[in-house]
C-alpha cells in the first residue's frame, strides 16, 4: 500500500495485513492510539509457541527431580515439615519395638529354637506316634517338673518313659549346650506354644538347669527313674506375672536394672 494514501487503513479489503479486530475498530471510528493498543493485546491472545511448552516440561523434570531428592535445592533444615516427614518414614517400623509382654514374647522367641526339636517330635508337638513321643499333652512337658524337663532337654534321655499313658523305649540324644537365654523361651513355648499352662519358664529358672546340666557334665543321658528318684521339682527362682513387660534385649522386667 502507498505510504502517500492516507486512507489507505479505511480500506480495509486493500490492506494487505488484514485484522478482523483492527477493521472492526476502523469501522466503530477508533483512533490510531486504539487500534494500536487492540493489536498489542490480540498478539498477547496468541497461541503458546512450541518453544515455551518444551522449557515449561524441562522445568518440570528438573525441579521434580531435584524434591525428590529430599530437598537439594530446598534445604528446610531439621525442624521443617518436610525434614520430619522424611525421617518418620525410616523410623516408624515394628523393629522399633524394644519391649512388651514376656509371655508371648517367649512363645514367639521359644518357637524359633524349638526348630530343633521339630524333626523328631513334629512341628505341632504331637510326635509321629512310632519313634517320638508327643510333647503336647506330655505330663513330663506340662507338669511342675521343669528342672526334669531342663535335664531331659539338655542332657539326653535315654530308656523307658510312659508319655500320656503309652510306654516309650528309645534314645533322645542331648540337645545342650543351650544358653539360658535360649532355653527361658523355649521350655516357656513347650509350656504354652504347644500346651497351655499359662506360667513363664525365666532365664533365672533356666540358668539353675544349664547350672545342673554343667555340673552332671555333658554326655550324660538321664533316664526316667532317675528324674523320678528327685527332679520332678520346679526349677527354683522367682516367678514372673505373664503380664510383665520385659525389655526384648535383656529379658530382664522394664525398670529392673540390676537382672536377674
Ligand atoms: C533325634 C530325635 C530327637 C530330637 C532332635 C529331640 N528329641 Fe526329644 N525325644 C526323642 C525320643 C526318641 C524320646 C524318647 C526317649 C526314650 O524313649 O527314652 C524323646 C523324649 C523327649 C521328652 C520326654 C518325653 C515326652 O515326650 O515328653 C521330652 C520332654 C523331649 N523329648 C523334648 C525335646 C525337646 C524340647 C527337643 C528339642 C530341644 C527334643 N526333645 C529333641 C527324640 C528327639
Amino acid at each position: 500500500m502507498s505510504e502517500q494514501d492516507p486512507n489507505a487503513r479505511l480500506r480495509p479489503d486493500l490492506d494487505e495485513e488484514m485484522n478482523v479486530a483492527e477493521t472492526h475498530a476502523v469501522f466503530e471510528g477508533a483512533t490510531a492510539a486504539t487500534i494500536r493498543e487492540r493489536r498489542l493485546h490480540e498478539n498477547g491472545m496468541e497461541p503458546v509457541p512450541l518453544w515455551l511448552f518444551l522449557c515449561a516440561g524441562i522445568s518440570l523434570l528438573v525441579g521434580g527431580a531435584v524434591l525428590g531428592k529430599g530437598g537439594a535445592l530446598f534445604n528446610y533444615g531439621q525442624d521443617s515439615m518436610w525434614a520430619n516427614e522424611w525421617t518418620e518414614d525410616t523410623s516408624g517400623g515394628p523393629e522399633e519395638i524394644t519391649e512388651g509382654e514376656v509371655l508371648p514374647f517367649f512363645v514367639k522367641q521359644g518357637a524359633k529354637t524349638y526348630g530343633k526339636c521339630a524333626g523328631c517330635h513334629g512341628a505341632d508337638g504331637k510326635g509321629d506316634g512310632a519313634n517320638y513321643p508327643p510333647l503336647a499333652g506330655s505330663e513330663w512337658v506340662t507338669g511342675e517338673n521343669t528342672e526334669a524337663l531342663g535335664m531331659i532337654i539338655l542332657n539326653g534321655l535315654s530308656g523307658p518313659i510312659e508319655v500320656a499313658g503309652k510306654t516309650w523305649n528309645s534314645v533322645m540324644p542331648a540337645q545342650g549346650p543351650i544358653s539360658a537365654k535360649d532355653l527361658a523361651p523355649l521350655m516357656t513355648y513347650l509350656r504354652n506354644g504347644l500346651n497351655d499352662v499359662g506360667d513363664v519358664v525365666t532365664v533365672e529358672m533356666a540358668q539353675k538347669a544349664v547350672d545342673a546340666y554343667e555340673a552332671r557334665g555333658p554326655g550324660k543321658t538321664v533316664t526316667a527313674a532317675e528324674l523320678q528318684g528327685g527332679h520332678m521339682n520346679l526349677l527354683s527362682g522367682e516367678a514372673m506375672d505373664p503380664t510383665t513387660i520385659i525389655d526384648f534385649e535383656t529379658y530382664q522386667p522394664v525398670g529392673n536394672a540390676g537382672g536377674n
